[in-house]
């Protein structure tokens, strides 16, 4: 794969960063998704250090504001015609205490499932004017343990334990994709 237009979400660290790494090392334009701006910033100059490339940007949004995920894919569109592949890296554990967003959702739901579910409609006009474009999205081993899906209890409200909501919205990952 070279020449491509690659998005990956969650590109500052961890899989992300490595995947990005690689990416440009085969000559792709890679556009390194983060939500702290210093830390894209320090990772899009690694990245073109280590790989030679000079065609990598960066992108800010926090994942887990519905609204910030919208103001991004508009900035993404006014700065690419097109998008290529679209990697949905991001994703985490959260506490053992639920925490909600400021829009009122569970967090790890909301950044394991809504924001790349959110991020693939909004860019699908830009992925359609690629020739081959592909969607990627990182689920886990651990979507085998979250046990039975309960749709009264999708975003936790009756009942929450971080194993069981991460491995859930892995599962439903999987079923959007
Ligand atoms: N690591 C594993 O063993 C493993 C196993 C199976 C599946 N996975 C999946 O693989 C993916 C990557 O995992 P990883 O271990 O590489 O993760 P990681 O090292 O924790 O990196 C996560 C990335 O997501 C970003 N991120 C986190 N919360 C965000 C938010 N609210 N808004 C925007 N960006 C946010 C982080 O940004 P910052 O740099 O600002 O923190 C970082 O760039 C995840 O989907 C994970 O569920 C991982």
């Amino acid at each position: 794969m070279e020449n491509k237009t690659i998005l990956i979400t969650g590109s500052t660290d961890g899989i992300g960063k490595i995947t990005a790494t690689e990416l440009a090392k085969q000559g792709n334009t890679v556009i390194v998704h983060g939500r702290n701006k210093a830390k894209a910033e320090k990772v899009c100059e690694e990245i073109k250090a280590t790989t030679g490339n000079n065609k990598v940007d960066y992108i800010i949004a926090d994942l887990l504001s519905l609204a910030d995920i919208k103001r991004m894919s508009e900035e993404f569109k006014t700065k690419y015609d097109h998008l290529d592949v679209l990697i949905n890296n991001a994703g985490a554990f959260f506490g053992k205490v639920k925490e909600t967003t400021n829009e009122g959702f569970e967090k790890t739901i909301t950044l394991n499932l809504f924001a790349p579910f959110l991020l693939t409609q909004l860019l699908l006009p830009t992925l359609e004017k690629s020739r081959s474009a592909r969607i990627i999205n990182l689920y886990s081993a651990m979507h085998k343990n979250g046990g039975k899906p309960d749709f009264n209890n999708f975003q936790s409200e009756k009942v929450y334990a971080t194993n069981k909501a991460y491995g859930l919205s892995k599962l439903y990952l999987i079923w959007t994709t």
